[in-house]
C-alpha cells in the first residue's frame, strides 16, 4: 500500500493547512478528514477532543499513513501528547512550528496568539511561547465569533471589520509584534487582520509552518516523494455537499470525491 499523510481536523477550516501541505508536499498522497459531525471543537472538553482525535487517528493509520498531521489547533492544545503515545508513526501538531515562527519574528518580545476558547483555555501556546527566550509578555484571546464568519464568507466588510475590531482593542494597545494564527480558520482572514493591526504586525499561520516541518521530518527520516503525481481523497462525518462547497473556497478549487464515515 502507497502510504500517505493523514490530516485531520474537527471540520473544514484544517483545509488551510491541507493547502499548504499540498504545496510543500506536491508528490505526497494527502488524506484530510474532517470531523464535520462534532464540530465545533473549541467549545468542548478535553476529554471529548481526546477521544474524538483518537477514534480518528485510528481511522487514518488502517488506512496506511505514514505521518499524522494535526491541523486542528483544538486538537493539537488537548490532545497531540495523548496522540503521540499512542500512534507508532510520528504526529506533528501545528502549536510548536507557529511558536518557532513568532519567536524569530518578534522583535518586542510581546507575542500575541488569538484561538478557540479551549486552545486559549488550554494554555498551550502559552507554555510553549513561555520556553522561548525572545518572548516576554504573552497576550492570548479567544475569538469564537471568526470561525462561523469564515464559514459564511464574510471575509472582509463591517460585521467582520467590527468583530476584528473588539477582538483586537487590547492586543492593538500592547507593543505585540507577531500574532500566531491559533486556529485553522483563521488565516482566511488574514488580510483582514493586516487591516486592523497595521503592517507592522507578522501573522503567523501555522498551517504554512507546519506544512515546513513535515517535509523537513520525512527529509529527516527519508520518507519524502521527490517525485510521481500527489493524490487526495477526502473523508468527513457528516455533509458531503457542504464541505465540497466550503472547500471550494478555502482551496480556491474543486476537490477530488468527499466521502461519508461513520466513527468509530
Ligand atoms: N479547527 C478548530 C481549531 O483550529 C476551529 C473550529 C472548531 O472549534 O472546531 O481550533
Amino acid at each position: 500500500m502507497k502510504r500517505g499523510i493523514g490530516v485531520f481536523d474537527s471540520g473544514v477550516g484544517g483545509l488551510t493547512v491541507f493547502k499548504a501541505l499540498r504545496k510543500e508536499l506536491p508528490h505526497e498522497k494527502l488524506i484530510y478528514f474532517g470531523d464535520t459531525a462534532r464540530v465545533p471543537y473549541g467549545t468542548k472538553t478535553k476529554e471529548s477532543v481526546t477521544r474524538f482525535s483518537l477514534e480518528i487517528a485510528k481511522f487514518l493509520e488502517k488506512r496506511g499513513i505514514k505521518l499524522l498531521v494535526v491541523a486542528c489547533n483544538t486538537a493539537s492544545s488537548l490532545a497531540l501528547n495523548v496522540l503521540k503515545r499512542n500512534l507508532d508513526i510520528p504526529v506533528v501538531g501545528v502549536i510548536r512550528p507557529a511558536v518557532r515562527a513568532a519567536a524569530a519574528a518578534t522583535q518586542t518580545g510581546t507575542i500575541g496568539v488569538i484561538g478557540t476558547e479551549a486552545t486559549v483555555a488550554s494554555g498551550a501556546y502559552q507554555k510553549a511561547l513561555a520556553a522561548i527566550a525572545s518572548c516576554d509578555r504573552i497576550i492570548a484571546r479567544p475569538c469564537p465569533l471568526f470561525v462561523p464568519l469564515v464559514e459564511e464568507g464574510w471575509w472582509e466588510g463591517a460585521v467582520a471589520k467590527a468583530v476584528a475590531h473588539e477582538y483586537l482593542a487590547p492586543l492593538k494597545r500592547s507593543k505585540m509584534d507577531a500574532l500566531i494564527l491559533g486556529c485553522t480558520h483563521y488565516p482566511m482572514l488574514a488580510p483582514l487582520l493586516r487591516s486592523v493591526l497595521g503592517k507592522k504586525i507578522r501573522l503567523i499561520d501555522s498551517g504554512s509552518e507546519t506544512a515546513r516541518d513535515v517535509r523537513a521530518a520525512l527529509e529527516a527520516d527519508g520518507r519524502l516523494k521527490r517525485s510521481g503525481r500527489g493524490s487526495e481523497t477526502f473523508f468527513v462525518t457528516d455533509g458531503a455537499e457542504r464541505v465540497k462547497r466550503l472547500a471550494r473556497r478555502f482551496l480556491g478549487r474543486r476537490t477530488s470525491r468527499v466521502s461519508v464515515v461513520r466513527l468509530p
